[in-house]
């Protein structure tokens, strides 16, 4: 595959160079293209040492004037990584002003971007508008992390780790890829049901639509899926070996069943922590007084399973209403998982019985990576899409 690799102005530039060499080791071919800005914080130097090319930089040079389209039809792929808010409202608009964007709008083929930039910027409503018209575009965005960044501040707007963006690479290449293949991944959805007497019970607004994507996600990519469901109005994967349950109980008793040849367990459901402590044998009548229930709590299937889980890759879910990043990264440590995605729930758009989601991919060792509002089959690849990372990485050492 022929790659331009476009690099614009930011501090995260230097790791742009690491990038162009993963690329080649990838097999790819990589022309860089640096903007003015971008020269600022690395030399063009070090991508033609590292990619065997000229770096085009400038409009203007000599051999430049009808380079920008020989470049653009001459490759397949357009990656910018870091890109600044100032080239996303370039790419957005339109405009026509350097090298980069005047090859951007003679290029036909697909477009990554790898934004970085401080959060402010990154959460600006401008920055936002653009960025969802890119999306509408069709292109693939690879969200910043959340972390400390250059100028002294928390929050969304690192760039995202290069094996992220390879993983977009990848993908944008091969969508149909089975990078799951040899996995086998047990995968929990739905509500629970706590029966109060034979024809009432206790749940919660939970649909089973992410766990539903996640399998579904997960059969397109290779891997083998056992999917635990709660009491969902949805048509089970074809492929998955499915296992309908309704307590929490009945929920944990299918998980350790099924636990043996698992290499990856995904919690999405979201499972009852308290259940009427006897319900009734029979029908309860209506007496004209308030009723009143003993509730007991239920056994944490995650937490045992934290306890238990060997060398498997654990991902827990958490769905908060308030201080999101603070209860994921409290779930992490305390039910013993690789990772913790958490979501917004009682908010539009987000969470239960919504078509979308947006969330919060915890992981052990403290990163975070935001991945903003998305049908939930494409939330679904991302998670996957870090297991592979956590796979690949030190995710299983511990
Ligand atoms: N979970 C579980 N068994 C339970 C309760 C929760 O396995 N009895 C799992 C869920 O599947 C999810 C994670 O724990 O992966 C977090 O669930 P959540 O409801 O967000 O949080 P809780 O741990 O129940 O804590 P709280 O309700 O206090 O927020």
């Amino acid at each position: 595959m022929r790659i331009i690799l476009g690099v614009t102005g930011g501090i995260a530039a230097y790791k742009a160079a690491d990038l162009a060499r993963l690329l080649i080791r990838d097999g790819h071919e990589v022309q860089a293209v640096l903007t003015p800005s971008a020269e600022e914080f690395v030399r063009p130097v070090t991508f033609a040492a590292l990619t065997g090319r000229k770096v085009l930089t400038s409009l203007f040079e000599p051999s430049a004037a009808i380079e920008h389209i020989d470049v653009a039809q001459s490759n397949d792929l357009l990656l910018v990584a870091p890109a600044t808010a100032d080239i996303l409202a370039e790419f957005a608009h339109g405009l026509a002003g350097g090298f980069l964007s005047t090859l951007y709008l003679a290029f036909r083929g697909p477009v990554i971007l790898a934004p970085a930039m401080n959060t402010n910027m990154w959460e600006h409503e401008a920055t936002r508008t653009n960025l969802e018209t890119l999306r509408k575009r069709g292109h693939v965005i690879v969200e910043p992390a959340v972390g400390m960044l250059a100028c002294g501040t928390f929050g969304a707007g690192r760039l995202a780790e290069n094996d992220a963006i390879l993983e977009a690479v990848r993908r944008t290449i091969d969508p149909a890829v089975r990078d799951l293949e040899g996995e086998t991944i047990l995968i929990t959805a739905g509500p629970t049901q706590e029966p109060i007497d034979p024809v009432r019970f206790i749940s919660n607004r939970s649909s089973g639509k992410m766990g539903y994507a996640l399998a579904q996600a997960a059969l397109d990519r290779g891997a083998k899926v056992i999917l635990v469901s709660g009491p969902v109005s949805l048509d089970p994967p074809r492929g998955a070996e499915t296992i309908h349950v309704r307590t929490a109980s009945e929920m944990r008793g299918a998980v350790l069943s099924h636990l043996k040849p698992a290499t990856v367990v995904v919690k999405c459901a979201a499972v009852a922590d308290f259940r009427p402590a006897a319900p009734a044998k029979q029908k309860i009548k209506k007496q004209g007084k308030p009723v009143s229930l003993e509730l007991e709590p239920v056994g944490d299937i995650l937490a045992e399973l934290g306890r238990i889980r060997g060398d498997r890759l654990l991902v827990g879910f958490a769905a908060e209403t308030n201080d999101v990043l603070e209860y994921a990264q409290w779930k992490l440590n305390e039910k013993n998982c690789d990772m913790v995605v958490a979501n917004r729930v009682g908010v539009e758009g987000s969470g239960f019985e919504s078509d979308t989601n947006e969330i919060l991919m915890v992981m052990r060792g403290g990163e975070v990576v935001e991945v903003p509002r998305a049908p939930k089959r494409e939330i679904a690849d991302r998670i996957l899409g870090q297991i592979i990372r956590l796979r690949q990485t030190a995710g299983v050492a511990r």
